[in-house]
């Protein structure tokens, strides 16, 4: 028997415990030996719980203990994980964890140290939830220069934006729907504004450049501006709203962002609805491939922690290489990056030529004394300052 530990008890520790306890036999046949949970770490007690007998509130009970040879953190947030985590490492331990914000923050260090004490750091999870986006990258992928990397990567934001998309209605109104149902939390602001899209395009971006791409640098807007009236000139368009995260190669580096995007319908991200993610990677030998599943949930996202159980598990004694050095990237500035704008102006069509010279009109019989235009392709930068000369902009969303 492998034993194991879970830290943290929660959504996914909890579905951790189950995905081991339903899938036993077939996951014994993977790794030639059962796993056993032996501890579960947790400042609650879970008094009446089946799991009670193993929890312990102390991480060096789980350290000190040589028996356990693997363990799991899904504890969220980057303190205490970062220092129980390093603990398990510099014990010997490989661990694998779900948790975005330590990754993003940490991930160089923590593989530096699994390196060093010759076990493993894996964080499936972290990014795309069942999605086995992470392991695509490091194993699958390897033979690829990876161009490009665009994903809806959060299963909040695109409930909602597909429920504003089919039913008309406002952001505020879709939200407390969400709320309800508990997609989103009271404290929505790390899905609705992008910080956690923006952890995850970081953690990939990290991984295919191989070295330390800063979540503070990748330039951040959330859904909490988009309206009603904007999905409506979407329609009218033949697009759709989506919050990409997206990461492409531009020479030495790379540009990064994570925003609205309008999308057209022959693009692979248009049909991902609802809760789900997907992910979109462009190889230079490989062309387009895309990965496409649930994003989060406590049982898709047990699921890929648990199959990095089973790959460590298969690599007691052996460090698999993962580039990511600590080296920060110098991520372009987003302004450098060149598309087509969708603006809403109340300013008038002759200073909208003047200013932008040649774009496409797109009517709205309900929007009335503004005027909603695509541009024509120019960088972010002239963008911007056309915008500030034309001034009134109402609404500006980028294409992709
Ligand atoms: N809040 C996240 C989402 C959970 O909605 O996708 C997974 O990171």
């Amino acid at each position: 028997m492998i034993k194991i530990a879970v830290m943290g008890y929660g959504t996914i520790g909890s579905g951790v415990v189950k995905v081991i306890e339903t899938n036993q036999e077939s996951i014994c046949k993977k790794t030639g030996e059962g796993i056993e949970v032996k501890y579960i770490l947790d400042v609650r007690d879970f008094e009446g719980d089946p799991v009670q007998d193993k929890i312990v509130h102390d991480y060096n009970v789980i350290a000190q203990d040589p028996e356990v040879a693997i363990v799991v953190e899904t504890m969220g947030g980057v303190e205490p994980a970062c220092t129980f985590v390093k603990a398990m490492l510099l014990a010997g331990k490989s661990v694998t964890t779900s948790n975005k914000a330590l990754v993003a923050v940490h991930g160089a260090e923590l593989i530096a140290i699994a390196k060093e004490k010759n076990v493993n750091f894996m964080f499936e999870a972290s990014v795309g939830g069942g999605i086995p986006i992470i392991r695509a990258l490091n194993s699958c992928l390897t033979a690829d220069r990876i161009e490009e990397i665009s994903g809806i990567m959060n299963g909040t934001t695109n409930y909602m934006l597909t429920k504003m998309t089919q039913d008309g209605c406002e952001f505020e109104e879709v939200l407390k729907e969400a709320q309800d149902k508990g997609y989103a939390e009271k404290d929505p602001a790390a899905d609705v504004e992008g910080y956690d899209a923006c952890r995850k395009i970081a953690i990939l971006t990290s991984l295919v450049a191989g070295q330390q791409a800063d979540f503070e640098d990748v330039h951040t807007e959330g859904i909490t501006k988009i309206t009603a009236t904007d999905i409506r000139y979407a329609a009218k368009m033949k697009r759709v709203i989506k919050l990409l995260a997206t990461s492409r190669q531009v020479g030495d580096t790379y540009t990064v962002i994570v925003a609205p995007f309008l999308l057209p319908e022959d693009h692979p991200l248009y049909n991902v609805n609802g809760v789900f993610n997907a992910i979109f990677v462009r190889g230079n030998m490989l062309g387009d491939a895309m990965f496409y599943g649930s994003g989060a949930g406590s049982l898709p996202t047990a699921s890929a922690v648990v199959a990095d159980v089973v790959e460590l598990a298969k690599h007691i004694g052996k460090h698999i290489e993962l580039e990511w050095k600590p080296q920060k990237l110098e991520i372009s500035d987003y302004r450098e990056r060149t598309g087509r704008f969708f603006v809403r102006t109340r300013a008038d069509r002759e200073n909208i030529a003047s200013v932008f010279g040649t774009v496409e009109y797109v009517e709205l019989a309900e929007a009335a004394g503004e005027n909603g235009f695509i541009t024509l392709e120019m960088k972010e930068a002239d963008y911007e300052k056309k915008a500030l000369q034309l001034g009134n902009i109402l609404q500006m969303i980028r294409f992709h």
